[in-house]
């Protein structure tokens, strides 16, 4: 009997289990602990896994938080894709940096410094958005009432995309805004 062919024996179940079909089962056992090891492996000595913390807070004293920090570094505004003036902030190299996601917006945009490390939050103010930057490979949901926490270092100058991707409603594809790196000060 074959793998593939119909089983010639009604009673299929009762005979002893082919030897190539152990053999794929052991493989695809074996390949499946080498994949599932390799995610903490990965985690701790590849380079591009995000370990970020969460906790939970208010919608309000992130609020409060964000526009402290607008208030005293603010450098400029920018306008928008819906037309708003959106500040520009750019805060002090190694600090905190919040970043409120709301339907349609990302508020305020970041001015980082490349070779700086900041600790990034980021807060929903309604529902599920994702922030994605591009190009980057970063990608993150941000949830309402949870301040997600990621150290990040900016290692080139430029100008970088931040998109939602999880699609939050009419103006989903409007939700996009921008970082900007600089160069070390
Ligand atoms: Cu926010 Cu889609």
């Amino acid at each position: 009997m074959s793998a593939i062919q119909p089983p010639a024996n009604r009673l299929w179940w009762k005979e002893p289990i082919e030897r190539i079909e152990i053999t794929w089962v052991l493989i695809a056992f074996v390949w499946s602990m080498v994949l599932f090891f390799m995610m903490p492996y990965w985690h701790v000595f590849g380079s591009q896994n995000l370990a970020n913390e969460a906790y939970k807070n208010t919608p309000e004293k992130f609020t409060a938080k964000t526009q402290e920090m607008v208030d005293k570094y603010k450098v400029r505004e920018e306008t928008g894709l819906n037309d708003q003036k959106i500040p520009v902030v750019h805060p002090p190299a190694g600090g905190d940096v919040y970043l409120i996601a709301r339907l349609w917006q990302w508020w305020p945009i970041l001015e980082l410094e490349a070779g700086q490390t900041y600790r990034l939050h980021l807060m929903s103010m309604d529902w599920l958005h994702g922030f994605s930057l591009q190009p980057e490979n970063i990608n993150i949901e941000v949830h309402p009432n949870y301040e997600h926490v990621l150290t990040v270092q900016p290692t080139k100058a430029g100008t970088y995309s931040i998109i939602c991707n999880e699609y939050c409603g009419l103006n989903h594809h409007t939700m996009a805004s921008r970082l900007f790196v600089t160069e070390k000060k």
